[in-house]
């Protein structure tokens, strides 16, 4: 199969390409369009054969659940049993934006979009390209960040190519995504809300709506042998590049200082180490091939680069990644659940 990158510099003057990607989606293909988070891989939600096209180009486990998209808080009512005030009020605040509601599924919704779970996740994303392709596909669109199961996820039409060229039939390419990490999937089925992925929108900002708000367990550490996975994607691989990840916690001096020593045994070796640290801590590193996460101050520019340097380390070829821990407040909560989770939990904690 050939894959058409189309560039969308401005919906409405480029709505012709958007309307061949909706056409594509209403005849139960899939199509790569850019979000605000990441880029998504859609197909129709309510057709289960157009959603196991989604499962087989990315090579994805049958039981880990979709999101599904919509333009307009109509659509939603369909798609769940019930919509309990608070979840409507949190959509209020935050759609269209990184938030997933998951609530009780309706039966319009196929099996193969929640992997047989009672409940769905529904989201209203903030892209201005992603929401005009909603509305002319005019059907809700389940969409997995458009990556190969496993690697982190695209920020940019280039990452979907990398990794999807040839497996799918068209990628929309409306430029790098702003937020950079995933939506935040809350689960508002119970009494409280509940973090199952930190992301986009905050812990913070939820409680500031909604009050008391929890974060599952799982967000900080694995989950245990015996422990039932809520969110399937839980258990999974996750954000993986090809070399394995360190998480490192200190200060910038002892981190830099076990960078160094590290790095430079590495290249003793004639291996490459690969440093992912902020601006500031990088400058007091001097070995390895060193990529930048951006300001220390500043947690959004840090968020907006974790997966496309996650992916250069990759071109770059290097043996081992070192990365810097990072304050887990406002969204760099979701950037540390990344990281550790690209880790497989690996963490050095140079103070303890
Ligand atoms: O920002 C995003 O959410 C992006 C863009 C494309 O919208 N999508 C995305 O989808 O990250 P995906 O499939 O890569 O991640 C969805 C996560 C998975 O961890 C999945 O297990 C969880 O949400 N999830 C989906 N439906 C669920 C449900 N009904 N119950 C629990 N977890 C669910
Ligand atoms: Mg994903």
């Amino acid at each position: 199969m050939k894959t058409r990158v189309l560039t969308i510099t401005d919906p409405e003057e480029d709505i012709k390409k958007i309307q061949e990607a909706a056409d594509l989606i209403r005849a139960g293909e899939v199509v790569a369009f850019p979000t605000e988070t990441v880029y998504g891989l859609g197909a129709n939600a309510l057709e289960a054969e157009a959603v196991r096209k989604i499962f087989e180009a990315k090579g994805r486990p049958g039981d880990n659940p979709l999101i599904v998209h919509i333009y307009d808080v109509n659509q939603w009512k369909d798609l769940v049993e019930d919509i309990p005030k608070q979840a409507l009020l949190l959509a209020e605040a935050f759609w269209p934006g990184p938030l997933s509601i998951i609530l009780k599924k309706s039966s319009l919704i196929p099996e193969e979009v929640t992997a047989g779970l009672d409940t769905v996740g529904v989201r209203m994303p903030a892209h201005p390209a992603a929401l005009k392709l909603l509305a002319l596909a005019g059907v809700p669109v389940a969409a997995p960040s458009a990556n190969r199961s496993g690697k982190p996820s695209p920020t940019t039409a280039g990452h979907v190519l990398e990794d999807l060229n040839g497996r799918i039939p068209m990628i929309l390419d409306g430029g790098s995504s702003c937020v950079g990490v995933e939506s935040t999937v809350l689960d508002c089925t119970g009494e409280v809300p509940l973090i199952l992925r930190p992301g986009g929108v905050t812990p913070e900002m939820l409680r500031e709506k909604a009050g008391q708000v929890r974060i599952h367990s799982s967000v900080r550490r694995p989950l245990f042998e015996d422990e039932k996975a809520i969110s399937p994607g839980m258990k999974y691989v996750h954000y993986a590049p090809n070399a394995p990840v360190v998480l490192i916690r200190g200060s910038v001096y002892s981190f830099a200082d076990y960078v160094n020593r590290k790095a430079l045994e590495l290249e003793r070796e004639g291996k490459k180490a690969g440093i992912l640290a902020t601006e500031q801590s990088l400058r007091k590193c001097r070995y390895g091939i060193r990529l930048s996460l951006g300001d220390g101050n500043n947690p959004s520019e840090i968020a907006g680069n974790l997966f496309a340097c996650l992916r250069e380390f990759d071109s770059l070829g290097v043996d081992l990644i070192l990365a810097e821990a990072v304050e887990e407040k406002g969204i760099g909560l979701a950037v540390m659940n990344r990281i550790v989770k690209a880790a497989g939990f690996h963490v050095i904690d140079l103070e303890s």
